[in-house]
Parts: structure tokens; C-alpha cells; sequence
């Protein structure tokens, strides 16, 4: 890293010297951010991945659930059952962030994992009655400074596009029991379809898994098209398929990146650092964009 150019930033913005932030190319953050403090909130908008990204990765040394563990850990689904769930994760989570794959290599064992889970969780007739007890009965947390987060955001009616390849019923529940569902947000993830009697009968539309939000985000022009002067996007995400959520995006004149780098870090980092714009590291709080957003908003 450019020391001077590292100093520039550091004095901009005093955050960036925390351990946990690691950027590559400190000048061109700079430049980014110049065009985003410049674009202020009539041309920003956020897109965000959801696990691990918002939500956190880890509390007091213990693993969080994303949004399928909410499901997968409730007590409404039989052990025998959750034996399965947890057998996939741990055989396709570590493909997932297996540093010697590629992601090419990768999507083949992701669609195997949804079609297995979401086959799992349809056997299990859940009821979309029980999500809300479910939610409230999970360990899921969202990242430390959420409610500034979403808050803000709210108050200069922000576009935030959550684009998830979670489950978009317990996402929404999660964020309505930390009142932070507000109106500026637009949800796309895996939603589940429910039968008359609100039972689980499979899921709506194509699945989106880690590895094709590529896919979706050109699905959702619709959206970003309605949006074509927030031309200033900044992405959070967690995974190196979140890298390409803005793929749908009509004009794009700044776009900063930040990465949460969760697991495997002194293998991935190399990585991280060569495609996020900002990697923070075994961060479980969301302050750093909250000071970048306090400087654009
Ligand atoms: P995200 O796009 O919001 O991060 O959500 C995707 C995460 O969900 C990804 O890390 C894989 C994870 N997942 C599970 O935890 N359990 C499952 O059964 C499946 C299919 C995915
Ligand atoms: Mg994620």
C-alpha cells in the first residue's frame, strides 16, 4: 500500500485506520468517494447482500444463523431433519469458500445444495403462521449500528436494494421485528410459496443462490432502470459473487465496494483486497459505512 496516498484517505476520512480495514488501492478510494460525497443523496443508492453482510457472522465467539439456519435451527423442524440441513451446510458451505475453486466450479455444487435444503424445508410443511416465532426465537443479529444504518438511509429516502440468496420471508421478518422494514427498501431474494392453508408448498420464481446474482440483478432492470440518476452505488457484500449484484444497474458513474471478510481469512484476503474496493475484516459492525454515509448524506 501507497503510505502518502493511505495518509490522504486517513486524514479524509480517520475510520480507515482501523485494524480490521484493509483497502489496496487507498487513491482510488479517494477518487471514489470524492464522486460520492459530490453525487450527495439525490444520486446514491445502496445495494446490499443480506447474510453475513447486515447480518452478523459471529457474537461472542459463537456462529450466527444465516437466513436458512433461522429455519434450520427452529424447533418446529425435526431433528432428523436438521441432521440433513447441517450435514449439506457443512459439505457445501466449505465449497462455497474454497479458495482453490473457481466460481464456475462452484455453481453446480450451490444449485445442489438450495434444490437438496429447499426440498428438506418443503417435507417439513412449515407454516408461514410460525416465521414470526420462529425469527423472534433465532439468534439471528443484525451488525452493530443497524438502526443508524437503515435509519439514515430512510430519512434522505436512499434506494437500499437487499439482494439476497437467503430467504426473503424470514429477511423481511427480520428486519420488521428490528423495525428497520422501511419503504425505501426493496427485497429480492428466494421467497417461499404457500399453499391456501399457508403452508409451504415450494418457492417462487428462479432460484438465486451465492453464485448468480448476476442473473437476478439483470432480471431486476425494472428496478434499476426507475433508478437510472443514482448513478452512485455503494455495494456491501460478503461473498465474491456479491461483487456482481450491480451487474443491473442502468448508469453507473461511482461505485464503491466493501467486502466483509468472515472466514479463511489469510487465504482469501489477497483476493478480497484485489476485488473489493474496502475489505473489513472479521467485522461485525456496520460503523465504517456510517461514517462514509455521515460524509455523503
Ligand atoms: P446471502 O446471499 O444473503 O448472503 O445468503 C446466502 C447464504 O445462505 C450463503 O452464505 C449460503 C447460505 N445457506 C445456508 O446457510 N443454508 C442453506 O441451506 C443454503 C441453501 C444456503
Ligand atoms: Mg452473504
Amino acid at each position: 500500500m501507497n503510505n502518502q496516498e493511505y495518509d490522504i484517505l486517513v486524514k479524509m476520512m480517520p475510520e480507515f485506520q482501523e485494524s480490521t480495514v484493509h483497502i489496496k488501492n487507498p487513491a482510488k478510494v479517494e477518487e471514489i468517494l470524492c464522486g460520492l460525497i459530490k453525487g450527495g443523496a439525490t444520486k446514491l443508492q445502496i445495494i446490499t447482500d443480506f447474510d453475513m453482510t447486515l447480518s452478523r457472522f459471529s457474537h461472542n465467539g459463537k456462529r450466527c444463523p444465516t437466513c436458512h439456519n433461522v429455519i434450520d435451527n427452529c424447533k418446529l423442524v425435526t431433528d432428523e431433519c436438521r441432521k440433513k440441513l447441517l450435514q449439506l451446510k457443512e459439505k457445501y458451505y466449505a465449497i462455497e469458500i474454497d479458495p482453490a475453486l473457481t466460481i464456475e466450479e462452484k455453481i453446480p455444487y450451490m444449485v445442489e445444495w438450495y434444490t437438496k435444503s429447499h426440498a428438506l424445508l418443503v417435507e417439513q410443511a412449515l407454516q408461514k403462521s410460525k416465521l414470526c416465532e420462529i425469527v423472534k426465537e433465532s439468534d439471528v443479529m443484525l451488525k452493530e449500528g443497524y438502526e443508524h444504518f437503515f435509519d439514515k438511509l430512510k430519512e434522505h429516502n436512499i434506494p437500499v436494494f437487499i439482494f439476497s440468496a437467503g430467504i426473503g420471508d424470514v429477511l423481511e421478518e427480520v428486519l420488521r421485528q428490528a423495525r428497520v422494514y422501511h419503504n425505501n427498501i426493496k427485497v429480492v431474494s428466494n421467497f417461499m410459496d404457500f399453499d391456501e392453508n399457508g403452508v409451504i408448498k415450494g418457492f417462487k420464481g428462479e432460484l438465486i443462490h451465492v453464485f448468480n446474482k448476476h442473473d437476478g440483478a439483470l432480471r431486476s432492470t425494472q428496478y434499476f432502470t426507475q433508478l437510472k440518476d443514482n448513478s452512485n452505488i455503494v455495494l456491501l457484500g460478503d461473498s465474491q459473487g456479491d461483487l456482481r449484484m450491480a451487474d443491473g444497474v442502468a448508469n453507473v458513474d461511482n461505485i464503491l465496494k466493501i467486502g466483509y471478510l468472515n472466514d479463511r481469512v489469510d487465504e482469501l484476503l489477497e483476493i478480497y483486497m484485489n476485488s473489493y474496493d474496502i475489505v473489513l475484516v472479521k467485522e461485525e459492525s456496520l460503523e465504517l459505512i456510517n461514517s462514509i454515509l455521515r460524509k455523503i448524506l
